[in-house]
């Protein structure tokens, strides 16, 4: 349990369930007084480095970030689920026994999803009532659907008082997105989100989901995030697109190195796939050499951070930038914009795209002093090109998702 940092949120979620979801003066007061009500606190997620790697069972380096999904709420005796979410002003209801896609209230899924992987897989729960609210952006690519996911999987463990491992939890919840929803996105979001560290990074292993804790010792640093606020509309197609790309590459090269076991882009080294560029497909080898060399950058990244030199961390995020626009091609104009007109500026250190691409946002790491000017030099010339205004969102690495007492 985690001590109370978050006060105001909790007690405005608790008034608020109150509101919505007690009649009585008697129910009021079993809630309140016995404090019965369980709150779960579930953060962001970053990724320094490591992009489009957790599919290709590679590496990446990520965080939990300090902006957050806040979630409180009770049993209510019955077999169906009541949730109002503060954040989108919007509520939904549905039954226990009968989990169904819902098209027209898309925010919903993602809880549909993780409590029908938790009944399939037998655990005994029953109907719950449950408020949301949230100061982590939707579609800024830092990983709200995780989230809420890996929210909603802790808040029934607490409140049904279940045993479930992290990786459990992180292998439902990704099932309950790929399954469920309907992305087919890897294991990075939903790993992060669930075992972040106040003041670490995580270094992971996508072959078994292993990983280790990094200190983000770059005290004078922080991670900035611009979300270009450009609409992924092709995330979701191209996404899938790039993932047949690299089975495909993966079919092809262990059919030329047959005395080799490969089963991933990750088996795979620069000279082994420099042998057999000729006999590739320019696209297939080019999707191939970023996966190759992304792991390798995510390598040279941990020494960076281990050694606290920021400036060569800085170069290296750049280069993976690089090889995400050229290679696997997932960048756009904002994107490049927002990188190029970054690395101009003194006290950043390098930038990237972040997440899928097609949009969505970039990330940076910056020197802690000049974030307002950096807000204003990037606002501005945004602005004039684009006629539009990114948003900017300063973060440090937290800690996973977890239950917070009521202290009041
Ligand atoms: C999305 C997916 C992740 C990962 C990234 C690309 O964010 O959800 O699983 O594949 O794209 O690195």
């Amino acid at each position: 349990m985690k001590k109370l940092e978050h006060d105001n949120h909790f007690k405005k979620l608790q008034n608020m369930y109150i509101e919505k979801f007690t009649e009585g003066e008697k129910e009021r007061k079993f809630i309140t007084e016995k404090k019965e009500l369980v709150n779960i606190i579930s953060p962001g997620r970053v990724n320094i480095i490591g992009e489009h790697t957790d599919y290709n069972l590679g590496l990446s380096i990520t965080a939990a970030i300090n902006k957050y999904i806040f979630i409180t709420g009770y049993k209510n005796g019955s077999d169906s689920i009541e949730v109002y979410s503060e954040y989108l002003g919007d509520s939904g209801k549905f039954l226990l026994k009968d989990i169904t896609f819902d098209k027209s209230k898309h925010w919903i899924n993602y809880i549909k999803g993780v409590l029908k992987e938790y009944v399939e897989n037998g655990y005994k729960i029953s109907g719950f009532n449950m408020v949301i609210d949230s100061n982590l952006p939707i579609g800024a690519g830092i990983s709200s659907s995780a989230s809420l996911e890996v929210g909603v999987a802790k808040f029934i463990e607490e409140l049904f008082d279940l045993r479930v491992s992290k990786k459990r939890i992180v292998e439902m919840c990704n099932s309950a997105e790929n399954n469920f929803v309907g992305v087919n996105c890897g294991f990075m979001d939903q790993l992060s989100v669930t075992y972040g560290k106040k003041d670490y990074v995580i270094f992971i292993n996508f072959k078994d989901l292993s990983h280790e804790y990094i200190p983000f010792n770059i005290k004078g640093e922080l991670i900035l995030i611009i979300n270009s606020r450009e609409e992924r509309n092709l995330a979701h197609t191209e996404y899938n697109e790039r993932r047949k790309e690299c089975d495909e590459a993966v079919r092809l090269i262990s059919g030329i190195i047959k005395e080799r076991d490969i089963n991933s882009l990750s088996d795979i080294s620069r000279e082994l796939l420099s042998e057999v560029k000729d006999k590739l497909p320019d696209k297939i080898f080019k999707r191939a050499r970023h996966v190759v060399t992304e792991n390798e950058r995510v390598l040279l990244a941990k020494e960076c951070l281990l050694d606290g030199d920021v400036k060569k961390l800085g170069i290296i995020l750049l280069d993976s930038h690089e090889s995400l626009k050229n290679d696997y091609e997932v960048s756009t104009d904002r994107l490049d914009y927002l990188v190029r007109e970054l690395g101009k500026i003194n006290g950043v250190h390098g930038a990237r795209l972040m997440g899928a691409g097609f949009g969505g946002s970039v990330i940076s790491i910056v020197e802690k002093g000049i974030a307002n000017e950096i807000i204003d030099i990037i606002g501005r010339g945004f602005l004039k090109k684009f006629n539009d205004t990114p948003d900017f969102i300063e973060c440090l690495p937290s800690d996973g998702t977890g239950r917070v007492l009521f202290m009041d």
